[in-house]
């Protein structure tokens, strides 16, 4: 009963701050008590795993090879380097994947696994003969919005997608919700979440305790195609009633903060974090809503995905 023992103390002014401080303790609660988040690395792991798994070879001694064949790669993005991350090979022993094209004297048709992202989309840089046992794989991680794939010549050419999309062949979701045993549990077309909540712990309740700030956000891609600045503008002009305002930081105010002191500076002032998307696609979220959560902040969020889900 944490909430209605805060809640005696409100005096109306600060009436406002009660009230999203029931939020934030309902909201914490819920994820941080009975839920453990993970960061996308998880799901690039795992997707290479998944493909091994689904392809087929008539031994399943065989060793299958999966070629990643676009320049940049969400693959290599992950690791923030030019090599393939030993990790990222195939978790169980059978698999080789690797972004050299020249394995098998550039003879791509002997690769089981062709990987593609949206750069296929806007070059067509594509392998010249394919054979029907090949699978090629459609990866995204940019909204659908952004990087459209619905012109008909891509129709039938990628046999699996390996996408946020919920409804891919392959998830690569932007991060991933696990139980306390461990077991993924989001995010999932049907998803239940946890109706028996444990209570605050008290080291929660003291970073709570020391925020003063209503919300912060961080934002780098000024003029996004979601509106999200204008949204952000109306809804400033409402909070300013309640003597509440919206910090911005980042390259388009010009207040900036490196990564390690924005964290430090969301979770020691900040209530919310605003996660906003820059375009609405369905089940486009990414690790925005990660970054309040990490920060003990509640995130709000806009965009285009089922979020309860
Ligand atoms: C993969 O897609 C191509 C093009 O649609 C098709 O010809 C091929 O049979 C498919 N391969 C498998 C194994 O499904």
């Amino acid at each position: 009963m944490v909430y209605l023992s805060n809640l005696s103390k409100c005096t109306l002014k600060s009436m406002v701050y009660c009230f999203l401080l029931i939020i934030i303790y309902v909201s914490l609660h819920s994820l941080f008590e009975n839920y453990i988040l993970n960061f996308a690395y998880h799901s690039a792991t795992n997707s290479i795993f998944s493909i091994t798994k689904r392809l087929r070879k008539p031994q399943s001694s065989d060793l299958k090879y999966i070629l990643l064949w676009s320049k940049y790669s969400h693959y290599i993005q992950f690791k923030g380097g030019k090599v393939i991350h030993p990790s990222l090979k195939c978790s169980i022993s059978n698999c080789v994947f690797t972004k050299d094209k020249g394995l098998f004297d550039g003879d791509y048709t002997r690769f089981d696994a062709v990987l593609f992202n949206e750069e296929i989309l806007l070059t067509g840089n594509k392998p010249e003969r394919r054979v029907p046992l090949q699978i090629y794989v459609f990866n995204a991680l940019e909204s659908s919005y952004t990087v459209p794939a619905c012109k008909p010549k891509h129709d039938g050419f990628f046999n699996w997608t390996l996408t946020y999309r919920l409804d891919s062949d392959i998830l690569w979701s932007y991060f991933i919700v696990r139980n306390l045993k461990g077991a993924i549990v989001a995010p999932r077309t049907t998803m239940r979440w946890q109706r028996s909540l444990r209570p605050v712990d008290s080291k929660i309740k003291t970073i709570l305790a020391g925020k003063s700030k209503a919300a912060a956000w961080l934002v780098s891609h000024c003029k996004a195609d979601s509106l999200r600045d204008e949204y952000l503008t109306r809804l400033q002009e409402h909070l300013f009633h309640f003597a509440l305002k919206i910090d911005v930081y980042g390259k388009c105010t010009h207040v900036e903060c490196t990564r390690g002191d924005c964290d430090e500076m969301i979770k020691k002032d900040y209530y919310f974090y605003m996660a906003f998307e820059n375009s609405f696609a369905e089940d486009y979220v990414t690790e925005k809503v990660l970054h309040g959560y990490e920060n003990y902040a509640v995130p709000i969020v806009y965009g285009g995905a089922n979020y309860s889900r």
